[in-house]
């Protein structure tokens, strides 16, 4: 609930749709608890994203693809964008549309979020166009992955890459 407030916060602030915002984030979370052998058997299974070795390496971004898969089949969500957003909102993805950078962002900045700066780093960001914002939050990620002495997934450095060449 709290990447809710303030994924719609950021949509409604950058001009992206709300409501759409609003469901990705009440998606992207929820099957966060369900087993990893539980969410492997939904990706082997599906054929809604080309999902690569790479992404069977990380179990810890499984729940968001599996919560996608599950929203369309289960839930009847047919909008590609809110079903991307929650696919890819812990590693992002290049190309990944307004919906999807919000939902990655506030996911990053959420209220329990509690390292140091993030307080400046969600001020700043309302004051930065989407795609500036999630290149920031993408650089914050590669830092605070390099505090903790792990290699971003190669989807990250994608987005990181894709951001660099369409911001100015
Ligand atoms: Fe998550």
């Amino acid at each position: 609930m709290g990447v809710e407030g303030l994924a719609t916060g950021y949509a409604s602030k950058w001009g992206v749709d709300t409501e759409k915002a609003t469901l990705a984030a009440l998606l992207h979370d929820l099957l966060k608890a369900e087993s990893k052998s539980s969410l492997r058997k939904t990706l082997e299974a599906q054929t809604d994203f080309a999902l690569d070795a790479e992404d069977f390496d990380h179990p810890q971004a499984w729940h968001g693809m599996a919560a996608a898969v599950v929203g369309r089949r289960d839930l009847g969500i047919a909008d590609a964008e809110v079903l991307e957003a929650a696919a890819w909102h812990t590693t992002g993805t290049p190309g990944l549309g307004d919906v999807g950078l919000v939902l990655y962002i506030a996911d990053f900045l959420e209220p329990t979020r509690s390292f140091e700066g993030v307080e400046a780093l969600r001020r700043e960001l309302l004051a930065l166009p989407p795609r500036k914002a999630a290149l920031r939050v993408s650089e914050a990620k590669f830092e605070s992955l390099r505090m903790e002495g792990k290699k971003p997934h190669g989807r990250t450095i994608r987005l990181r890459d894709w951001l660099t060449e369409t911001t100015t």
